[in-house]
């Protein structure tokens, strides 16, 4: 069940027919046999009916912080609201999903989905490296500030400014979309939701999964350069580096294990994987990361040599580049994991497992694609009357 926070504060407890609601980063728990804390005049009534992460992360009663907003709060907050998920877990059953909704745009821009599919289709069939560029604009868009489009706002000190977006595309193809929509709805389609969609289509278009996503996140305004670096991971993170990271953004070491899948389809540019290779007393590149295949290690030299044009790529899945399966389990496996990022998961203990299960098994990496991306498509949203509806991807409106 999906409940815009309009329905959602019908679960108040002002109405003894209904079942008491509090949802906590989005998910809507049944916390009515808690109703002396949250029903009327318990000490937590002001949470009924809402989303109160904040509230929760602040441990505050405050009426303004009973929203879903998680911006500026710090990592002891973070670690609090976790903690209260942990708990709402173990004691309540879970009912939905606050906030966004399925078909959003059913009735203020029925084709809303359609018209963004067709838009990444056709750009897809002009140009097969776009579901690739629209599937990591995503991760970067919602690894920063949440999904809320900020990495597409231009201008001198923002997301997209920053080096580590330097190589990140796509934009053109959110921006053709956001042009149709603005035609026949206007106002009314968040570019945020245009960069989850496409990035959904993106990967049924390549052969993935065909997924269903909640709609209804609105833009961001804040977009800083700044906050893109303690965000976004690098390649040479360790895997507790990486799995801190996802934690903080609600994700799990399986989630990063599945969501790294992403890279069965799309390029890196030769500058991403430079660091596994040294370079001799000659200038001749040499291997210097053992865990990588030699053959395949060869390859890569013999596409990026020492000197390499900066704008040289090479496929991140060299067997089935442009198809979104589950190759590039087989290539962790044979050791040809582009990404030292992509080879710790099969070298660490907690993660080969999972790496070996979806290599055997295409279809249960789909369906647990299915979920983690879910998850990442609702790293906080900004919903109701947070942020604003932009009339241009690239600029915020006022
Ligand atoms: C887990 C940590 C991750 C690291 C360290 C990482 C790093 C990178 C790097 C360095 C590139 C090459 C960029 C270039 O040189 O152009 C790349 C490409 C890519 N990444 Fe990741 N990534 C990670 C996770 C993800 C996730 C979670 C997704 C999406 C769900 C994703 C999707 C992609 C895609 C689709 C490409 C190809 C982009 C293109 O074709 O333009 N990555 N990644």
């Amino acid at each position: 069940m999906d409940l815009t926070p309009q329905q959602l504060s019908q679960y108040n407890g002002t109405d003894p027919s209904k079942p008491i609601y509090v949802a906590i980063k989005g998910v809507i728990y049944d916390v009515t046999t808690g109703k002396s804390f949250y029903g009327p005049g318990g000490a937590y009534a002001m949470f009924a009916g809402k989303d109160a992460s904040r509230a929760l992360a602040k441990m505050s009663k405050n009426e303004e912080d009973v929203t879903p907003n998680l911006d500026g709060l710090d990592e002891k907050q973070i670690g609090v609201l976790n903690d209260w998920v942990q708990k709402f877990q173990a004691k309540y059953p879970v009912v939905g999903r606050a906030g966004l909704s399925f078909n959003f745009y059913a009735t203020s821009c029925p084709a809303a989905e359609f018209m963004v599919s067709n838009t990444v289709r056709s750009a897809s069939s002009a140009d097969p490296t776009i579901p690739g560029k629209l599937l990591r604009l995503l991760f970067h868009d919602c690894f920063v500030e949440g999904c809320d489009a900020s990495v597409l706002l231009q201008g001198n000190g923002t997301e997209r400014s920053d080096p580590a977006n330097t190589s990140v595309g796509g934009f053109s193809v959110i921006d053709s979309a956001k042009r149709v929509l603005e035609i026949f709805c206007p106002g009314t389609v968040s570019c945020a939701d245009i960069i989850a969609l496409a990035a959904r289509d993106a990967v049924a278009i390549a052969g993935g999964p065909e997924i269903a996503i909640p709609t209804g996140r609105r833009d961001g305004k804040v977009s800083s350069a700044l906050n893109v670096r303690p965000n976004i991971v690098d390649t040479s993170f360790t895997m507790d580096e990486m799995l801190k990271l996802f934690n903080s953004k609600g994700l799990s070491l399986d989630d990063l294990v599945t969501l790294s899948g992403a890279h069965t389809i799309g390029v890196a540019h030769c500058n991403a994987f430079s660091d596994r290779f040294g370079q001799n007393s000659k200038g001749k590149l040499t291997l210097i990361d053992k865990s990588l295949d030699t053959s395949y290690a060869e390859e890569l030299m013999k596409k990026c040599p020492a000197g390499v044009s900066s704008s040289t790529t090479v496929n991140n899945d060299p067997a089935t580049s442009f198809a979104f399966d589950n190759q590039y389990y087989s290539n962790l496996l044979a050791h040809k994991g582009l990404f030292q990022s992509d080879s710790v998961l099969l070298e660490d203990g907690r993660t080969r497992k999972q790496v070996e299960a979806f290599a055997n098994d295409q279809e249960s990496f789909f369906r647990s694609w299915g979920e983690s991306f879910l998850k990442l498509t609702t790293i906080e949203v900004k919903t109701d009357d947070e942020g604003e509806i932009r009339r241009s991807c690239s600029f915020a409106t006022n």
